[in-house]
């Protein structure tokens, strides 16, 4: 698979089953995501593997977590919050860590986060396994912020679900997007309407 390929057809994985990576898949996803651009090189991000038992473990401090946010919570709500973590045979929690910077801001470090979470979905489904970005509003509680060791100022960013895809569920078909709703050109006084080459407005990428 080429790197556009990789990037046209890499979906969110409705259900995944197991196994979970191999090692060496693995090991491929975390160098992916250390490859992330990464603005005067201040590695703000880490890194944490849940699997097997453990998976379980991380469930129960998001039960928590909701349920000391809301103690008004039906079980299944809380039942849901806790599957966040034991739906997919592994999850990667991405913590994105800003370093003290007077030269690179906090956003910036965010947005290296957030490059660094895709090139994990990119790199697991470059190897075949089945993905999901997953975020969850909880990350800020303590009993999340203790299970995953975060100090002050660390954002829980997501919760990477990687398996292999269930390959009874498919994903809808995108949307096509017309490209010339979100790109323009620059115009000095004015913005004018980008004109894609093939002439339907159409982004590739949003097909299918
Ligand atoms: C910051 C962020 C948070 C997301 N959180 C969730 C989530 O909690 N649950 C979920 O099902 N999908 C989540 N997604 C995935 C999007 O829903 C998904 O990418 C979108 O529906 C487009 O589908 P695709 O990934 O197949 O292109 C998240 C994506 C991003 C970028």
């Amino acid at each position: 698979m080429d790197a556009l390929e990789c990037l046209f057809t890499r979906r969110t994985a409705l259900a995944l089953v197991g196994p979970e990576p191999t090692a060496e898949q693995l090991d491929v996803i975390l160098r992916a995501a250390a490859a992330a651009p990464d603005h005067r090189h201040l590695h703000p991000w880490r890194f944490v593997i849940v699997r097997g038992e453990q998976r379980k473990r991380l469930g129960e401090a998001l039960r928590l977590a909701a349920a000391v946010r809301d103690p008004h919570l039906a079980p299944d709500v809380l039942e849901r919050a806790a599957a966040k973590a034991t739906r997919a045979p592994m999850v990667l929690a991405v913590i994105a860590s800003p370093r003290e910077s007077n030269t690179t801001p906090r956003w910036e470090q965010l947005a290296s986060a957030a490059a660094a979470t895709q090139n994990i979905c990119l790199a697991a489904h470059a190897q075949g396994l089945g993905v999901g970005w997953k975020s969850t509003h909880l990350g800020d509680s303590a009993e999340v912020q203790r299970a995953f060791a975060m100090s002050a100022g660390e954002e829980l960013l997501a919760l990477i679900e990687i398996g292999h895809a269930a390959p009874e569920i498919k994903p809808k078909p995108r949307t096509a997007l017309d490209l010339s709703a979100v790109v323009s050109e620059f115009g000095g006084d004015a913005l004018t309407p980008y004109s894609p080459p093939n002439g339907n407005g159409k982004s590739a990428g949003h097909t299918g």
